[in-house]
């Protein structure tokens, strides 16, 4: 199968989509940490519809994400600008796939926390967050750096589709 030469307008909405949720899980973070912290001292959550977002939109991310990666495998992916430094291309690529990774590990670390009572869990949560706005903070600024600098097409194929 030839390589495809952009993304499909699938795989751009849901790029899109999930940076949105993404954004909503950092936003509406406060109600979910307090809800944690009262499940540590034994006491009784009522239900609420911040909390409850939380744990959707996550586990929304997570179904988002798994499908994004089954289109990714098998379309496979579009090749980064020519002469771009072989030491670039490594980057962008482990950049990619450890927010692959980061998308399925912090909803799975959630869920394992939350249902499961698991408390090394929560810790992992913690971290990753962590890991992810310094990754999604790099990616961004290798976008602008693309786009403004190297004057490539990266950033307009992740806007408008190939089909
Ligand atoms: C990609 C998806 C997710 C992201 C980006 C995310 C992000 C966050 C953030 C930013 C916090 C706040 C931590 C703090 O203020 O200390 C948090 C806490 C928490 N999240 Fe998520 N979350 C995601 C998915 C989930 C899911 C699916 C669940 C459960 C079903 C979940 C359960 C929790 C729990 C239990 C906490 C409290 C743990 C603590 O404060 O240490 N998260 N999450
Ligand atoms: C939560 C935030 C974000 C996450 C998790 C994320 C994740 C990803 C992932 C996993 C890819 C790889 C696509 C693939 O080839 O399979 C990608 C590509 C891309 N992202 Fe993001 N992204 C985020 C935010 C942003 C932002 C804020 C921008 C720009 C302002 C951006 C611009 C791009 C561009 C231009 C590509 C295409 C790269 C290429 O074609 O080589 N992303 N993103």
């Amino acid at each position: 199968m030839p390589k495809p030469t952009g993304y499909t307008r699938r795989q751009i909405r849901l790029h899109w989509i999930i940076v949105l949720l993404v954004i909503v899980q950092f936003v509406l973070h406060e109600p979910m940490s307090d809800a944690w912290e009262l499940i540590g001292k034994g006491e009784s959550v009522a239900f609420s519809p911040l909390v409850a977002s939380h744990v959707f939109g996550g586990i929304l991310i997570l179904l988002l994400t798994l499908w994004r990666v089954s289109i990714k495998i098998k379309r496979g992916s579009p090749a980064l600008p020519e002469n771009e430094p072989k030491a670039q291309q490594i980057a962008a690529h482990a950049t990619h796939g450890i927010l692959y990774l980061l998308l399925i590990l912090l909803p799975l670390s959630g869920m394992s926390a939350w249902f499961g009572g698991i408390l090394p869990a929560a810790d992992a949560h913690g971290v990753m967050r962590i890991v992810l706005l310094v990754v999604v903070g790099l990616h961004f600024l290798a976008a602008i750096y693309h786009h403004f600098v190297l004057k490539t097409d990266v950033m307009r194929r992740m806007l408008k589709p190939e089909d």
